[in-house]
């Protein structure tokens, strides 16, 4: 998601500094962000020449300090609330008096995050969709001390950024994940208790509700770690039994199996 979002910044004209703790994991993502700007090259969607500025306004770094002069930060680091809340803590103190620290959390508190820093207000979610440069939804999410000065300009730049931000208030999952993730833990319960096969599952989902993918495909696409780190949240968060996360996904996750990324979830890749 980070290498999505970086992208989609330098497309959009904005200097990118793009970090991570590791040289190979930056690697990773700068190969990535090169095969999706092929794509629209192969295309004929953008030139050669665009395609290279855009990949020289991104800066890979592993050296926090190197975020000291940004404007907007933008997390997306692993689903996990302790570690969004240390990166936010440190976040909090290298980042210049008014920059705004936008999460991409799938499903964490926004409110909570903000409480981490001492700017609250200029802390809000910045939920973009997989894959970035293709979707154009940005759910943005105020937590409880968000301005409104802080919400005005993150809606104003996610136009510029050529995507559509649409709003939500801190709540568990938010909108998108509190209605999509209960749908795929209901059809891996629907795997688990032998009701059908993932094609038909999935098939039935496809065909009869016009859905681009099946949810088992989709749960496979997002990460099913993702997917259990976001229905954990939602079973916490709401403590209603009807969002345990099914045991199958737990025992994927146990196993390794995380879908695309780990070439094994619900099919083999
Ligand atoms: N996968 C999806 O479809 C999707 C969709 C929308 C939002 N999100 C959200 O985006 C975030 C990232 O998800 P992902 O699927 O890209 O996960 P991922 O596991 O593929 O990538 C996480 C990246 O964060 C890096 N990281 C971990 N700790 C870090 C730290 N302390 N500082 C800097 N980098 C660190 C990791 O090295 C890794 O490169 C999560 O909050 C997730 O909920 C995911």
């Amino acid at each position: 998601m980070g290498n999505g979002i970086a992208q989609v910044a330098a497309r959009a004209g904005f200097p990118v500094v793009m970090r991570d703790v590791g040289e190979d994991l930056l690697g990773r993502g700068m190969t990535a962000i090169d095969k999706s700007l092929q794509r629209d090259v192969d295309k004929e969607r953008l030139t050669a020449e665009a395609k290279q500025a855009i990949f020289e306004r991104i800066r890979p770094t592993t050296d926090l300090s190197d975020l000291r002069e940004a404007f907007l930060i933008v997390e997306a680091v692993t689903e996990d609330v302790q570690v969004k809340t240390e990166v936010f803590r440190t976040l909090d103190r290298i980042a210049k008096a008014d920059a705004i620290l936008a999460s991409n959390t799938s499903s964490i508190s926004i409110t909570r995050l903000g409480a981490a820093t001492e700017r609250p207000d200029k802390v809000i979610g910045m939920h973009f969709m997989n894959p970035v440069p293709v979707m154009k939804l940005v759910e943005i999410i105020r937590g409880a001390a968000t301005s409104d000065e802080t919400y005005q300009q993150i809606h104003c730049l996610t136009e510029k950024l050529g995507k559509v931000p649409l709003e939500c208030n801190d709540s568990p999952g938010f909108i998108s994940n509190r209605v999509l993730m209960p749908m795929i833990n209901e059809a891996i319960f629907a795997l688990y208790e032998g009701v059908a096969s993932r094609e038909s599952i999935d098939g039935i989902m496809k065909l009869g509700m016009n859905h681009p993918m099946g949810p088992l495909t989709l749960a496979d696409f997002i990460g099913l770690d993702v997917c259990l780190a976001i229905m954990n949240v939602l079973h916490d968060g709401f403590g209603d039994s009807k969002y345990r996360p099914c045991p199958l996904l737990k025992r994927y996750v146990d196993a390794g199996w995380l879908g695309r990324k780990s070439g094994r979830g619900f099919y083999e890749y």
